[in-house]
């Protein structure tokens, strides 16, 4: 018989199953609620007395091998693999895992939110956009990172779900990098610091937290298919400190793997990274989840430590209990697994205190995106004390560019965060966001900058002509031209040049009226040959749902600036480490309807050599002798601070070698807040490049206020990795402590001499 006549029957009986086994698992669903089973002698595991371990250990004895599977894998995504019947009960999210509910345990209802909630417009909600996760960086306020992890959390409850995809700290090793924004910037400290006060904000609200994407996927260019080579020591110093550091901080409960192959293996079946290093050095007890169709195998993946598949069940389904009952898979193995995942649940909170749907608080939310937009906008430039804008004596002032009229930028991808009511720059009803459409956020500057100076006649020009926008540049007290750069997963930028002629349009504007103001809406850093010709720049990265107003604030001076750059800003692309980005040949790269198949089956690879080894950002411009535009913990403010007083005492305690100590004294006459930095150059014996960040403290002084500072250098800062000893090593000798407001400010230095 053909196929066109049988298939509705048999979806016809498909369908009937489905049916059944829904009512069968309702059912299931009631009866493990109620009754006189929900006590704890029946089940002792919901004990909230013992341990996560305990807890875990006791209820995996009660599992059955198909229950036990299920806890391995999603039910599927449309386009990257079968999708399970029973992916009906997905609460709309990236992720659905179906749990055990006559045990109590839940289903895993897992979204994205890197820098908020994702797809609830999609889904008939609303989240907040936070500042883009570099800006959070920026900050250099593990508190403010906190409340931007408790936020997403908070967000993610009252949507109903318990897990969360975000958290990622993949190093700025390439700029160009399309997900720029939703990382921490190019210091391992730095980013391992504030993604650890991300994860533990979020999962103080109960949610599992899951830091990604582990690791080395540092380019969006034929990630899936990609070998990264890189030797062990410039890893375990590099990239999987930052990850190493959030670990330690936040006790993250899952962690994703990522899709590109590091020295050969896949990273999601890389024993090395997955085994070796995350779960018997850190010490991981959560568990370690695919990216999505990141998976390529099933005993091999196992046994290299990968817990659970995304995003549907292509090896940890069917093939992994087959390959349990033959053997192939010990059961101790697949018990691990299992066990790791309910430990999880349990550590995080989401058995003892699930989700109840509510109502996001908008409100709340505005505020503190705007406070994390206000603490993460780097100030870049103001010659003359430009800024911060006196609205008493301003009576023009032209507003220019990136549709600031009406919006500002926000990141893509699987980052994206829907606005409310749709694209704002496009008509109504056809608001629809699609992925990788250029997505704007309803934070209108023009209206917040009319809002600061009410008698003023502030003019708006789309910038899409140059000389237009000159032309009524010419007739205003200042120009403000919004600049953005539009980036995303899933692509690499060709260049850090804006694009769409935008270096042109600030020029012309510049030419034209000596008070220009620049305000960039980047992922990450871009090039500036108009640097010279405007009078102040803001970096305001994707500023988020309340990002105008935090804008305005900071050019009228209601908030003075305090952020610095998590990454350095270079002066063109020929100076970075690989000045081509190496592109995947055609023959590694999956199209077509069923490329999730290819790219399963493990697509051939290309080599990227990441020989600049843990030369990273300002490391490499350093070792190198470069000239940077911007230098990796630089940002100005509208008052001045001094340095004075270094002292340094080693031999605190076993594990914080020194305690440095100095004072800051703020020299201007507004209040402000400086990130005071302390680096670190190792002894010549180490071989390590000049210098690296050992810690910071953010202090806010008044005008005139002075306040001693410590900070206690951890010994793992200060060490090297030993590779053959596969251990952190303090090379003994002179440690040169400098101290200051960059990476290449620093006025205070003192050496010490650690054995
Ligand atoms: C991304 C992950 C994301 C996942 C689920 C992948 O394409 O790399 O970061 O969490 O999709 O949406």
């Amino acid at each position: 018989m053909p196929l066109h006549f049988t298939a509705p029957r048999i979806l016809h009986g498909i369908f009937h199953l489905i049916a059944l086994n829904l009512i069968i698992l309702n059912l299931a669903v009631l009866s493990a609620f109620a009754g006189p089973r929900d006590n704890a002698s029946s089940r002792p595991w919901m004990n909230t007395s013992l341990s996560p371990d305990e807890r875990a250990a006791i209820v995996l004895k009660e599992m059955t091998l198909d229950e036990k599977i299920s806890l391995l894998h999603g039910t599927g995504m449309q386009g990257l693999g079968p999708m399970s019947p029973l992916s009906v009960n997905s609460n709309g999210g990236a992720g659905y895992v179906v749990g055990v509910p006559r045990l109590g345990i839940p289903n895993l209802q897992i979204s994205d939110a890197a820098y908020g909630v994702r797809s609830s417009g999609e889904n008939g909600r609303y989240s907040t956009a936070l500042p883009s996760d570099v800006a959070g960086a920026a900050s250099w306020d593990p508190h403010a990172a906190y409340e931007y992890g408790a936020l997403i959390g908070r967000e993610l409850r009252a949507q109903g779900y318990n897990m969360s995809l975000g958290g990622g700290v993949n190093l700025t090793r390439e700029p160009r990098n399309g997900r720029t924004f939703e990382y921490m910037g190019e210091d391992p400290v730095l980013a391992g610091t504030m993604v650890g006060s991300v994860m533990k904000g979020e999962q103080a609200q109960h949610v599992i937290g899951d830091i990604k994407h582990y690791a080395l996927n540092d380019q969006e260019s034929g990630r899936n298919a990609v070998n990264v080579n890189i030797d062990k020591r410039s890893m375990r110093e590099s990239d999987l400190l930052a990850f190493e550091i959030g670990l330690q901080q936040s006790d993250a409960a899952a962690v994703m793997c990522s899709y590109n192959r590091v020295n050969g293996d896949y990273a999601c079946e890389n024993k090395y990274l997955l085994t070796d290093v995350l779960k018997k050095d850190w010490n991981f007890k959560g568990f370690v989840l695919s990216d999505w169709g990141g998976t390529h195998s099933v005993a091999k993946a196992s046994a290299a430590g990968l817990d659970h598949e995304e995003p549907a069940e292509i090896f940890y389904g069917d093939p992994m209990k087959k390959a349990v009952q033959s053997g192939q898979v010990p059961a101790t193995e697949l018990d691990d697994h299992v066990r790791r995942i309910l430990r999880s649940m349990f550590v995080s909170g989401v058995i003892d205190d699930p989700p109840q749907k509510g109502v996001v608080d908008v409100v709340g939310g505005f505020e503190v995106a705007q406070k994390i937009a206000e603490q993460g906008t780097v100030l870049l430039r103001n010659e003359q004390s430009q800024l911060p804008l006196d609205a008493s004596k301003l009576h023009t002032i032209a507003v220019i560019g990136a549709h600031s009229d009406i919006a500002m930028i926000s990141g893509g991808g699987s980052a994206q965060v829907d606005p409310p009511g749709g694209n704002a720059i496009m008509p109504p009803g056809k608001g629809q966001t699609h992925w990788q459409d250029h997505i704007w956020f309803p934070t209108s500057p023009l209206r917040s900058i009319r809002a600061k100076v009410p008698s003023a006649n502030v003019e708006y020009d789309a910038g899409t002509n140059p000389s237009f926008a000159a032309a009524l540049a010419k007739t205003a007290d200042v120009a403000i031209v919004f600049a953005y750069q539009w980036e995303s997963e899933d692509m690499d930028l060709d260049s850090l040049s804006l694009p769409e002629n935008q270096d042109a349009l600030i020029a012309t504007v510049a030419a034209a009226n000596p008070h220009t103001i620049v305000v960039l809406e980047t992922g990450g850093p871009v090039t500036m040959p108009w640097v010279n010709q405007v009078s102040a720049i803001l970096e305001a990265w994707y500023a988020g749902s309340r990002g105008a107003e935090a804008v305005a604030n900071i050019l009228f001076g209601d908030v003075t600036p305090s952020a610095k750059l998590p990454l350095t800003f270079p002066r063109s692309e020929a100076d970075l480490p690989h000045p081509n980005l190496i592109k995947p040949p055609q023959s590694s790269t999956a199209g077509g309807p069923e490329a999730w198949k290819k790219i399963a089956a493990g697509l051939p690879p290309f080599q990227i050599k990441y020989d600049e080894g843990l030369k990273v950002g300002y490391k490499w411009y350093d070792a190198e002798n470069k000239q940077v535009l911007f230098p990796f913990g630089y940002g100005l403010s509208y008052t001045t601070y001094s340095y004075s007083n270094l002292k340094l005492s080693p031999g605190l305690s076993p594990s914080r070698d020194v305690r440095v100590t100095f004072t800051v004294t703020n020299t201007g006459n507004r209040a402000g807040a400086e990130v005071a930095e302390v680096y670190a150059a190792l002894p010549v014996a180490a071989a390590e490049p000049p210098k690296r960040l050992v810690g910071w403290s953010k202090v806010t002084l008044k005008p005139a206020e002075s306040k001693e500072v410590t900070v206690d250098i951890q010994q793992k800062y200060l060490s090297i990795f030993n590779v053959d000893q596969n251990t952190w090593q303090l090379i003994p000798g002179d440690y040169t402590l400098m101290v200051g407001g960059s990476s290449q400010t620093l006025p205070l230095k003192e050496s010490v001499n650690l054995k």
